[in-house]
């Protein structure tokens, strides 16, 4: 039998605040791994220890927009020199929890930051580095509202408003529109058992 080389994937997992992608992640890892892929799980803001500082900022520390966008960048910055390239160029398959749709969907969507600011950042930081598949875990704005409330301690993006929510859903929405190929949309306001079944079958096309 021949060996397959088999290209390592760069999986992004996104959504609105209370989407319910934390549930999912531990069944994509396992699953990825049942597949005999070495998997390194990260997140964003953070997957360094300089990102994961910057994150405690970027969640709690009133700031302007851009500064916001900015920083978040620089955590990216380290995180895919530190983690996600070195992790691919050894053939690890890289599931990052957020990755650049966020900026586009909280900082741009729903803040305002100009799209053509983000987009140089991104081609500055990422050169030519794009996630291969992405899950956009999508609820409607009440349902992920609800959830919060039920949940921990909110943060400072769990914090605000419907609008707020419905600019960053339809921002996610628009992002995966204009990126078909890439992107995947589980309906996530299905049941449980649904959405896992959903979220297996796309990682079985991976
Ligand atoms: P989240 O991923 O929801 O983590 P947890 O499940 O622990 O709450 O929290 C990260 C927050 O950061 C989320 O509200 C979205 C925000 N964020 C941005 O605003 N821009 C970005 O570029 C990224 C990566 C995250």
């Amino acid at each position: 039998m021949t060996a397959k080389f088999i290209k390592p994937k760069f999986i992004t997992v996104e959504g609105m605040d209370g989407a319910g992608k934390s549930t999912h992640i531990p069944d994509i890892i396992v699953s990825l791994q049942g597949r005999g892929h070495e998997v390194v799980s990260t997140r964003e803001p953070g997957g360094t220890p300089l990102g994961e500082r910057l994150r405690e900022l970027l969640l709690h520390e009133p700031m302007h927009a851009e500064t916001e966008t900015l920083l978040m960048f620089a955590a990216r910055r380290e995180h895919i020199a530190n983690v996600i390239v070195p992790a691919l160029a050894r053939g690890a398959y890289v599931l990052s929890d957020r990755f650049t749709d966020a900026t586009y969907a909280y900082q741009c969507g729903a803040k305002g930051v100009d799209a053509s600011k983000i987009r140089l950042l991104e081609q500055w930081v990422q050169a030519d580095l794009q996630p291969d598949i992405t899950l956009l875990f999508d609820v409607p704005v009440e349902v992920s509202m609800l959830r919060l409330a039920n949940a921990r301690e909110p943060d400072k993006f769990e914090r605000e408003n419907a609008e707020f929510f419905t600019r960053i859903r339809q921002a996610y929405l628009q992002r995966a529109q204009e990126n078909p190929a890439r992107f995947r949309i589980v309906d996530a306001n299905k049941p449980l058992e649904y959405v896992k079944q959903s979220v297996e079958e796309i990682i079985s096309t991976l």
